[in-house]
């Protein structure tokens, strides 16, 4: 099993910003990494569509890619597939990711947070059980951002180009206009979270609206050293002799279009085009 991948996967190209993640913290380690564009945005679909989407996804990605370890890369199918999988997989170190909010409150000075995810994500009861746990600590100004994941996905596509950025700048004007003061004063809000994997790629175009003083807050990192923590007590780390080159140790499937996949994984990743596939349309 050390051998093995560890498997990832998003609705699209989202995940890629904890694969970054976790190719830095585990660079002995091969990964299949799946995008599942063909059914993007999961964040305003059913909790029911983005179960089955999971569930069909792990079982593909366990019967023929043999992963010893799950990373699902998408606060959306965390809250509505984490414990299905679990319950289904009970033996797979799995790992999920949810909006950093505890993270976000020890770097406020405010106290003021704000969170942005998808609808999916921020009207979960999951998402629900830590805001009310953490309540009293903080003040967290919740803001799903319908649009906001497929317009990222879409400026992968080679016909996009200035207008789906123009696209992107203007639902983040709009939605964190809608929020209230970002800021350092009493009030004001100091920190915002990223509560959506594929938000991540929006980073620069939300500081530059923001300012460089306001603290963006993502899970990549967090992560990634808790599948090492998880990987580690399960004695299945693979400790290569040298760290692997990246294109070597990835595989990127999407449903989706491949350039887009392509495009993205050069963009952020630094890959060839030759580690992304067209996936098996039947999953
Ligand atoms: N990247 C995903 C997340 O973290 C889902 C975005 C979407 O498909 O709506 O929530």
């Amino acid at each position: 099993m050390t051998e093995s991948p560890i498997g990832v996967f998003d609705s699209g190209i989202g995940g890629l910003s904890v694969l970054q993640a976790l190719q830095a913290e585990l660079p002995h380690e091969h990964f299949v990494y799946w995008a599942d564009s063909g059914h993007a945005p999961y964040g305003e679909k059913s909790d029911l569509f983005v179960r089955q989407r999971s569930l069909a996804i792990a079982r593909h990605l366990i019967e023929h890619h043999h992963i010893k370890a799950l990373v699902v890369a998408c606060n959306t199918a965390t809250a509505a597939a984490i414990h299905t999988l679990r319950a289904q997989y009970p033996h797979l170190p799995l790992i999920g990711v949810e909006p950093a909010l505890k993270p976000a409150m020890a770097l406020s000075q405010t106290k003021r947070i704000g969170v942005i995810g998808t609808k999916g994500t921020l009207s979960s009861e999951k998402f629900h059980r830590l805001l009310t746990s953490l309540q009293d600590q903080a003040d967290f100004v919740v803001q799903p951002c319908n649009g906001l994941a497929l317009a990222i996905e879409q400026s992968t596509h080679a016909a996009s180009g200035a207008q789906t950025s123009e696209k992107i700048t203007q639902l983040l004007r709009d939605y964190t206009q809608q929020m209230g003061e970002f800021g350092q004063a009493a009030g004001q809000m100091d920190t915002l979270v990223l509560g959506c994997t594929h938000y991540v790629f929006a980073h620069k175009a939300l500081q530059s609206l923001l300012g460089s003083d306001i603290q963006l807050v993502s899970t990549g990192e967090p992560v990634a050293r808790q599948t090492r923590r998880l990987l580690d007590a399960a004695g299945q780390l693979r400790a290569g002799p040298a760290p692997l080159a990246a294109s070597a140790r990835m595989q990127l499937l999407t449903n989706g279009e491949l350039s887009s996949l392509q495009a993205a994984a050069k963009r952020w990743l630094d890959l060839p085009h030759a580690a992304c596939h067209k996936a098996d349309p039947q999953v």
